[in-house]
């Protein structure tokens, strides 16, 4: 039987190719994925003519508190029997924000805090009643490695690695608040994915850190396309997740990160 999914910014990337997978996957499967801008979200209202009925597309800024209260009226129809999965996957690291922790100004960082952090568990807090109905009740919040403390990577990621870090707390702490009402909480690491923005991130840093050029070249991980990454999380993350995983930091491989 085909499940309910909830994600966030799915226009393009990673989450774009998620949904396609979904819908592809199962005829009973229904995606509600959110765009800021739906009508110029192409490639996506293709998707929902070809899969009418299985797709809708609702409009969502994360930053804005009242564009997440506006999601219980539009997903109040197609939702009424709940939702099984909540995927937070919008995210954004601007431009410029690669600077150095001590030259960026602080409404950049604050931007960041809002879009990164707050975010996906503002949304959540409209989207659990609908979880609750739910059997499956689980949430996967996409981070990154970038987040990871044990990783000590040598070079800033300016907000966008302090936010990932910030959200992989706020995994751990709903994961112990949400388990006795039966709703599963991870943390996922897409991988170094190749999109628009993963390639914007990279480049950045090598124009504000020529240094860093010759390490990101050499990278200890390889880059992935975002069809690759989608079919990972799906298979290996979101698909077999269980109950005794709550609280994990989970790679796109289906392997347990260290936080
Ligand atoms: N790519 C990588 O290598 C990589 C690595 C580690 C983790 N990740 C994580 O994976 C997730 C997806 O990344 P991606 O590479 O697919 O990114 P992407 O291509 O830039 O897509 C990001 C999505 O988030 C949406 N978004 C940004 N700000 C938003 C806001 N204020 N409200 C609502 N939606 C907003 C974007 O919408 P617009 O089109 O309107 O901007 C877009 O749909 C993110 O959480 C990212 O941090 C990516």
């Amino acid at each position: 039987m085909g499940k309910t999914y909830f994600i966030t910014g799915v226009n393009r990337g990673i989450g774009f190719e998620i949904v396609k997978k979904y819908l592809e996957a199962d005829s009973s499967n229904i995606v509600i994925g959110t765009a800021r801008n739906p009508s110029k979200a192409t490639e996506l209202l293709e998707l929902e003519s070809k899969y009418k009925g299985q797709l809708h597309i609702i409009q969502l800024d994360v930053s804005d508190l009242k564009s997440i209260d506006s999601i219980d009226s539009q997903i109040k129809e197609v939702a009424k029997d709940g939702i099984d999965v909540y995927i937070s996957n919008a995210a954004y690291s601007a431009p410029g924000a690669a600077k150095k922790v001590l030259e960026l100004e602080r409404q950049i960082w604050i931007d960041h805090y809002i879009v990164n952090v707050l975010g996906p568990f503002e949304v959540l807090r409209v989207i659990k009643p609908y979880l609750l109905k739910k059997e499956t009740k689980h949430v996967v919040i996409i981070s990154s490695l970038a987040g990871s403390l044990s990783q000590n990577f040598p070079i800033s990621t300016g907000p966008y690695g302090q936010n990932k870090a910030a959200l992989n707390h706020v995994a751990i702490t709903l994961s112990h608040e949400l388990s006795p009402e039966g709703i599963t909480v991870v943390a996922a690491h897409p991988g170094l994915v190749d999109t628009e923005s993963g390639r914007e991130v990279l480049k950045e840093y090598v124009e504000y850190k020529p240094e860093l050029s010759a390490l990101l070249n050499n990278l200890p991980f390889d880059k992935i396309t975002q069809e690759e990454s989608a079919k990972g999380l799906i298979d290996t993350v979101i698909d077999p997740l269980t109950k005794e995983q709550n609280g994990k930091f989970l790679n796109y491989d289906g392997a347990e990160l260290q936080w």
